[in-house]
Order: structure tokens, then sequence, then C-alpha cells
């Protein structure tokens, strides 16, 4: 379909390829199915390799690839040292890597460690043995309140809806932050924290480049104290370290000792961690003495709005600078509504929905993808406006599966198809995340368009036809060959990790410069505005090359 682009060759070997690398992440159950059972495999990413190198990015996020029954898409993990037999066998890791490496891709994992599956080998032991009994002390249990301990040991919500705490037929509860099958692990345990050594290594030792660290910010809990009210539990209002189970000091100690095994191996691995706290916080968890870079989600939050993004840029270079990290940056993944929708809505749509991080396009989802009216269009003009913008910004870029695409979020998902525990545990009235999770188009037509030789696991729209790799492949003009001339550019323009302002073309229009004479300009704005010479890609096409249409973005070299 397409040739790869000839290897980068210092990447592998630069312990300093992450800080402004183009990270691409892989939901592997959506990706590509070899196997033919409607579930992406290994060997269906083994077999995409030259599309990933011919995208240009650096490297791949490899979503949860463990054994696991997918209470949670992939994060409720039975065994972290083992691929789920769905999805292949550690020898079909092996070839996967091997292929990632030989194209010059680096390969980051996702590790879990707030909490295990239900059905891990440790939670069973703990269920067995009892109260008071060591492998019940590899988790959070507790009596519950009220007469016979009916009652829960807090009133503390799961983020998944419902409560955190689930009991157990001997009347004990424990704790999970997430689902019911998601039971969190009790990091003041020794044993606990030995395992994940051995689980980084094991990853490690096997070639995996760096990790992407599920809720870095939860894992250490203090409940010496009384359970507090659930309203004492906004992280924002509460005195930064002094959350029961976020964002406490003492978590950093944990990363220390991670950061120490990451450093046996050169190059050092690397880490990111995905840490929902408070922007002031994030420097900790990106320190080089800790995980080294930390997803901010600012960009994902905010709207298509010029000031606003120019908030949020100026305040994570500054921050990265001070932690010694570089920057991430992020529009879609899997747990939120994908960016080409969410900028295809009325903003006041968009902005009725900042009710929590998985909220975007919320009310669009809730109407089954009907209302507010979505104009398809103009949601990808502004995507691939937002993305080249973000493409020249300095640190590391995070894309995701489809959205080189332009692929919409899929909103009209029936009810039996739903996959989600934020749809199952608030009883339908969540949408979930599974409309960012259907699988790729990867041809015009055919069984699953391409993903497999069968069906696929959520049912693709008829849509993704005219939006698969195949019918973008040979159009000059779609969302697939910009990606791929923004990724080749960047490669030559990327230099020294500064950005300088260039207040030139008013407040609806972002203007910046890079070392080495590389600009970029954003056009936030109804009207047109004047390009200086030197245009070297536009998001759409400019009708003069003299000026920039609203909704887009041009570089200049
Ligand atoms: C964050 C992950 O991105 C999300 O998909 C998952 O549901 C929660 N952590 C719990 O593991």
């Amino acid at each position: 379909m397409s040739t790869p682009l000839s290897t980068p060759i210092d990447i592998m070997s630069d312990p300093n390829w992450w800080r402004q690398a183009v990270v691409y992440q892989i939901y592997p159950r959506s990706f590509a199915d070899s196997g033919g059972d409607g579930i992406g495999d290994l060997k269906g990413i083994t077999s995409r390799v030259n599309y990933l190198a011919s995208l240009g990015i650096d490297a791949v996020w490899l979503s949860p690839f463990y054994p696991s029954a997918l209470a949670d898409g992939g994060y409720d993990v039975d065994d972290y040292r083992n691929v789920d037999p769905k999805l292949g066998t550690l020898a079909d890791f092996d070839e996967m890597i091997g292929a990632l490496h030989a194209a010059g891709l680096k390969l980051i994992v996702d590790i879990v460690p707030n909490h295990t599956s239900n059905r891990h080998e440790w939670f069973r032991q703990a269920l067995a043995a009892g109260p008071g009994s060591a492998e019940r002390n590899r988790y959070i249990f507790r009596d519950g309140k009220g007469p016979g301990g009916a009652e829960p040991p807090s009133e503390w919500p799961s983020y998944f809806g419902g409560s955190s705490w689930e009991r157990v037929p001997d009347g004990q509860w424990y704790l999970h932050l997430f689902a019911k099958e998601q039971p969190d692990l009790n990091w003041d345990n020794r044993e606990v924290r030995d395992d994940f050594l051995t689980t980084l290594r094991f990853w490690a030792d096997r070639g995996v480049d760096g990790f992407r660290i599920d809720v870095a910010h939860h894992l250490v809990k203090d409940f010496s104290r009384p359970f507090p009210d659930r309203s004492a539990l906004d992280l924002e209002t509460l005195e930064h370290g002094q959350h029961p189970f976020a964002d406490r000091d003492e978590v950093h100690d944990i990363y220390a000792e991670w950061r120490q095994v990451f450093n046996e191996y050169d190059p050092p691995r690397t880490a990111v961690a995905e840490a929902w706290v408070h922007a002031s916080r994030r420097a900790r968890y990106a320190s080089p003495q800790g995980l080294g870079q930390a997803f901010n989600f600012d960009l994902l939050q905010s709207d298509f709005d010029a000031a606003s993004f120019r908030r949020i840029i100026t305040h994570n270079l500054t921050e990265a600078r001070q932690s010694g990290a570089s920057s991430t940056w992020v529009f879609s993944n899997h747990d939120v509504v994908r960016h080409a929708t969410r900028y295809g809505l009325p903003k006041a749509a968009s902005l009725a929905s900042t009710g929590g991080e998985f909220q975007s396009g919320h009310a669009w989802l809730l109407s089954g993808g009907t209302s507010p009216e979505l104009d398809v269009e103009l949601g990808i003009r502004r995507a691939n406006a937002a993305t080249l913008l973000m493409l020249a910004l300095p640190g590391s870029g995070y894309l995701y599966q489809g959205e080189e695409l332009g692929l919409h979020e899929v909103g009209d998902l029936p009810a039996d198809a739903m996959q989600d525990p934020t749809f199952f545990r608030s009883h339908g009235v969540e949408k979930g995340r599974d409309g960012c999770r259907v699988p790729l188009p990867w041809t015009i037509d055919g069984p699953s368009f391409g993903f497999g030789s069968a069906g696929a696991h959520l049912p693709q729209p008829a849509w993704f036809g005219p939006r698969s790799v195949q019918a973008e492949d040979d159009d000059p003009s779609s969302t697939l060959n910009l990606y791929r001339r923004a990724l080749a550019l960047r490669r030559k323009l990327q230099g020294g990790e500064a950005l300088e302002w260039v207040d030139d073309l008013g407040d609806t229009v972002l203007h910046f410069r890079r070392p080495g004479g590389w600009e970029s300009i954003t056009n936030f704005g109804a009207e047109p505005v004047p390009l200086p010479p030197g245009v070297v890609l536009s998001s759409s096409p400019l009708n003069d090359e003299t000026e920039l249409p609203p909704d887009t973005t041009a570089w200049i070299s």
C-alpha cells in the first residue's frame, strides 16, 4: 500500500529520543485482526509495520495486550507478564517488537499498577485466604460499616459509577476506584512493589523502550485517618498531597525506584505518567528522577480557541522547562471523544460538557450522535489545523490510531454492542468510550473494511469506507497524506525545544517560530489573514498563497 521511509538511524540509541518524539497509540484489539475472530491482535500489528513507518512516527504506544476478561478494555490485567491468547503469544510479541525496531520504531507499553483484574492470581488467593491474611494485604480490604458491616466502609464513588467498594462473600469489602473487576492494589506492601519491578524488567529485557503508566497518581493511599466524606475528595480544593488516595507525595518514592530500573538499560527506558493532577503538581511526575515525562491533557480539554490554546502552550512549556522534561501534547486517545468530532460541535455544546476528563462531546454522545448537529467537515478541518499546530510545538506529540484518517467518533453504537463499563455501571446513562475504539477501516469495503477477514468486535459505520486507509492513500488531499507530509517535514525542521510567539496577526491567530526558521500560523478566526512567504504545508488548501483561510494552519520555512 505504501513504502516505508528510510530507517531513522540515531533514534534507536539516542537516550533523548523521547523528548520530541511522535508517539502513535495503538488500541490493539481495534487495530488489525490477523486471526479472523473480530479482535485485533499482535500479528495484525506486525503486518502493518510498513504502514506505521510510512506515517513517519517515532514510536508506538500499545494499550494493554495482557490476558484480560475485558471488564475495562484490557485495563483489567490478569497477568502482567503475558499476552492475551486472543491477541497472540509472547513469541508474537517478540516478532512484533523485532519488526518495529527494524523499521526504526520504538515501543512503549502500558503498565497498569493501581489495580489488577479480579481474575489475577493474587486476587483469587486473597478471596480464598480470608480476612487478615497476607494474601488480602496485597489489596485494600476493609470491614463495612453499620449493623453486620453491611454498608461500604465509605461513600466514595467509583470513577465508573456506583460505589468504589464491593463486598465479598465473607462480609469484607475491597476498594476499586474503577470497575469492581479492578481491585486496587496495596502499594504499602513491599511484595507489590517488588512484583512491579519484576514486570518492568520483564518487558525491558524483551526490548520494550518505554512505559505509559496508567493513573500514576493513584497508587499510594493513606487510610490512617477516618475516611473523609465524598465531598472532601476534590483534588482542586484539597491541600496538595492531602488527598487520601490521589496525588500523594509518597507516590514519588515508587517512581524513584522505577527510575533506577529504567537506568539499568542502555538507552535508559522511558516512562510517561497518566496523572490527572493539578497542573502545578505535574512536574514531579515528569522529573528526571521520576517517570521523566507526564501527559498534559490541557489541549485535549480545550475548545478550538486561540486564547486558550496559547495560555495552555505557554504554561506547559514553562512547566516542562522547570521539570527538565519535555512537554507532551495530545488531542485524542482511547478515553475521549475524538477531536474531529469535538471540534465539529457548536462551542456551547462542547463547553457544556466539561464535567470531567472523559466528558467532551458528552451531550452529543448521549443523544446517540444526533444532537447538537455535528458539522463533519468543519470538525475534520479544525482537527487537522489543530494537529498541524501541535506537531510544530516543542516536545512530544501523542497521536491516537485513526485520527490520521480524520475519523470521527462513532456516536450511534447500539446498546447491545457496548463494552465500556461506564455504560453498564451507569445503567446506560453514560455512553462510554466505545465510539473511539471501533476497529480501524483499512479498505473501502469488504468484511470489516479490511480490519480482518471476519467481523469487527464493535460495529463499524458505512462512512468508514471513504475514510479508510485505502481510500485516503492515493488522495493527495486526504488527512492521511497530510499527516504523512507533516511528520516527514517535522523530522527535517525539528530543532531545539524553544518557541517564540510572533504577535503580528491579531488575537484570533497563533503564530510562533521555532529554532531554524520554522514557523507555524493557525487562523482560529472567521476571516482570512495575510501569510508571509515560504509556505511548505497547510492543513487545508490555500485559495491564494498569500492568505490563510479560517480554521487552517500553515507551516513556513
Ligand atoms: C486510564 C485508562 O486510560 C482508562 O482507559 C482506564 O479505564 C482507567 N485508567 C483505569 O485503568
